[in-house]
């Protein structure tokens, strides 16, 4: 049976929970950190940000005003396109940490892949550095392809654990979902809300009406339910408690299979790093 403390296992050895809160755009020094501790006090363990989101002193505040302890709570970081290389990289993650105020980070990311693909290796092998040093737990990508994790596997020492990648029932990628779960990376996922954009659907409606949920929380339940891990993000104290309340329903297996019909390749969002370079 699956909880708000269920961790799913890395290829590393290390846990990443099934479920955590997303903290992009949560950046106003108040309401952002009034979220953040409105999350930690309904139970969210795990938060994920990144430096490009310029919040990760805000994180970091809001962990020590909790009172709880570091090791209590899940921490992920990325690292921006401009910090990708060599010596960018591991300065990158000490910037992050001192925000964060931290010694470590439990997961970090690379972003987004890089257009220029000789940025990768570098990168990488920084990466690969920082989790021997214990400066990261567990270190993975975000936003790749299957060939760019292709490319990724042919100069990994150590594979990513996980690839961050928006995931829902509107955009439910099963050859990237299978194509991670073969090579041994756990896909993650972000935007599992589809950004609230599509919430008026009527299987939604009507999934919510029969379990007394709301939409959203169906949306949630369905990714949790085929274990992948999903980072929420709401700046609202009803929503956040709301999208933590997932673990006391069960979908049933043609509800499932019905929600997987809903996929549309939907995106929240068309932006990439460079449209002009980019598969
Ligand atoms: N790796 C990447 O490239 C990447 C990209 C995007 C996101 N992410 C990560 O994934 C996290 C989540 O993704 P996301 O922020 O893009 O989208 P999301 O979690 O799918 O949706 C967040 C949006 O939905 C609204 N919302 C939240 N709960 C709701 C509810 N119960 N009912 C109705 N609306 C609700 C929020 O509004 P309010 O805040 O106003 O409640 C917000 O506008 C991010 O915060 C970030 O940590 C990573």
């Amino acid at each position: 049976m699956i909880s708000s403390e269920t961790k799913i296992r890395l290829n590393n050895g290390t846990e990443l929970p099934l479920f955590g809160f997303g903290a992009y755009k949560v950046d106003e020094e108040e309401s952002g950190e009034a979220a953040l501790l409105s999350a930690l006090a309904c139970g969210y363990r795990h938060i994920d940000t990144a430096s490009i989101y310029g919040n990760e002193e805000l994180v970091g505040n809001a962990l020590l005003r909790s009172g709880l302890n570091r090791s209590e709570v899940y921490l992920t970081t990325k690292l921006w396109l401009d910090e990708q290389g060599e010596k960018e990289t591991p300065d990158a993650l000490e910037r992050s940490l001192r925000k964060l105020k931290t010694d470590y980070v439990d997961l970090y990311l690379m972003h987004w892949p890089h257009p220029d693909s000789t940025r990768l290796q570098p990168c990488w092998e920084s990466m690969q550095s920082l989790l021997q040093s214990g400066k990261c737990k567990a270190i993975g990508v975000s936003n790749f392809s299957e060939r760019r994790l292709s490319e990724l596997f042919e100069i990994s020492e150590f594979r990513p654990a996980v690839n961050q990648v928006e995931f829902n029932v509107f955009n439910s990628r099963s050859e990237l979902e299978s194509f991670c779960r073969a090579a041994g990376v756990v896909l993650q996922s972000y935007s599992p809300l589809a950004r609230g954009q599509k919430l008026d659907h009527p299987l939604l409606r009507s999934l919510a009406e029969t379990y007394q949920k709301t939409e959203a929380q169906v949306m949630l339940r369905w990714c949790v339910q085929l274990g992948v891990p999903i980072i929420p993000k709401s700046s609202t104290p009803k929503r956040i408690r709301d999208n933590a309340d997932i673990f006391d329903f069960e979908l049933k297996e043609e509800e499932m299979a019905q929600l997987e019909q809903l996929n549309e390749n939907f995106e929240v969002s068309d932006w990439v790093p460079d449209p002009d370079n980019w598969y």
